[in-house]
């Protein structure tokens, strides 16, 4: 069975990515989900917080040691100007490129234009063979004008495009009034994918000590609904890779990512969930589902049901159908949103 894709640019064997998580921390992990199938692997993320000049500096030394990157680094100050320790995320990309031949994305987090962006052009010489760039960003402030903010993550996109030559996924949050011309512009910017959506982990109230604690749940295949929609809705006017992250669990969910016209999907609860080697299994169900539906290549569903191309575009377009609402159906499944 067929089940090859492209996305960034990259032939996949077929869409099955792991998603940024602590997956891809150990070695063995690596080797494991590499023996599994994996069709590439995102790394943790490496937040802007953790990129002071200091740290930057310890990067720097790292790729002088191991060899061959010194002309690209100039741009940085000298490391003798800090104390360095080592950088623990690039002698981990250094470890896994050297252990696997599939794809390795890293991914990196900020919400500014500054110093740390020269981590980017870092991770791409350590090996990286994309870059993921998680806009994970939550605005307290009342003064933050909308319009500020989404001008620049655009920039911040542009400037880490314009740093590295290898393609670069945005990875995204779907709180954005316009989604559609916000992703138009970074893909303007030079975005060669989307990675849709972030989750963000919700902080709850513990009431017999009144904290507020942060709760990372994994997540549900209910969650995916929120992905197709707009995976649908972004196939036609973006020509660019799209990735579907938040609850595929199942080879249904991938058929019905790639329906909507996902190129890939990015696994983390299921695997961390049943372990590495379920994505062997999801991938050989993705194959038993085509043949039971006599298609012979994933590609030919390719965007089947996009918005552009689906007979029903008011099932994408409309977030509360009246008929939905009031037969019930939209509290049966859950999504019924006010
Ligand atoms: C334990 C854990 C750690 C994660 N760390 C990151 C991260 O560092 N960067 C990131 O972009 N996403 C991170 N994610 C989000 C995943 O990459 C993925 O987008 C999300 O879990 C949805 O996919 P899933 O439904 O298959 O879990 C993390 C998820 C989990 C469960």
């Amino acid at each position: 069975m067929d089940l090859r894709t492209r996305y960034l640019g990259f032939e996949l064997e077929h869409p099955l990515v792991v998603g940024a998580s602590p997956l891809a921390d150990d070695l063995d992990l690596v080797r494991r989900l590499e023996d599994a199938g994996a069709a590439a692997i995102v790394l943790r993320s490496r937040f802007e917080e953790q990129l002071s000049p200091r740290r930057l500096a310890a990067s720097q030394q790292l790729l002088e040691d191991d060899g061959s990157f010194s002309d690209a680094l100039s741009y940085l100050p000298h490391a003798d100007e800090f104390a360095v320790s080592r950088d623990e995320y690039l002698e981990q990309l250094l470890r896994i490129k050297r252990a696997v031949r599939v794809p390795v994305v890293a991914s990196l987090n900020g919400t500014t234009l500054g110093g740390w962006l020269a981590h980017a052009r870092m991770l791409e010489q350590a090996g990286a063979d994309a870059l993921e760039l998680n806009l994970y960003q939550l605005v307290t402030d009342p003064a933050a004008d909308s319009r500020a903010v989404e001008e620049r993550e655009v920039e911040m996109v542009s400037a880490v495009c314009d740093a590295v030559l290898v393609p670069v996924a945005v990875k995204l949050s779907p709180y954005y009034t316009s989604l559609v011309h916000f992703a138009s512009r970074l893909e303007g910017a030079g975005a060669g994918g989307l990675v849709l959506f972030n989750r963000f982990y919700q902080s709850d109230i513990e009431l017999e000590s009144l904290e507020v604690r942060p709760r990372l749940h994994l997540s549900s295949p209910r969650e995916l609904l929120l992905r197709l929609r707009w995976i649908a809705i972004l196939r036609g006017p973006l020509r660019c890779s799209l990735a579907a992250t938040g609850g595929v669990h199942a080879a249904e969910d991938v058929v019905k990512a790639v329906l909507c016209g996902a190129d890939a999907v990015q696994i983390v609860s299921v695997l961390l969930r049943h372990g590495p080697e379920r994505l062997a299994s999801l991938r050989s169900e993705l194959g038993e589902w085509l043949e039971r539906h006599e298609c012979d290549a994933l590609g030919d569903l390719a965007g089947a049901l996009s918005l552009e191309r689906c007979p029903d575009p008011a099932a994408f377009e409309r977030a509360q159908y009246l008929w939905t609402l009031q037969s019930g159906r939209g509290g049966a499944h859950g999504e019924g949103g006010s």
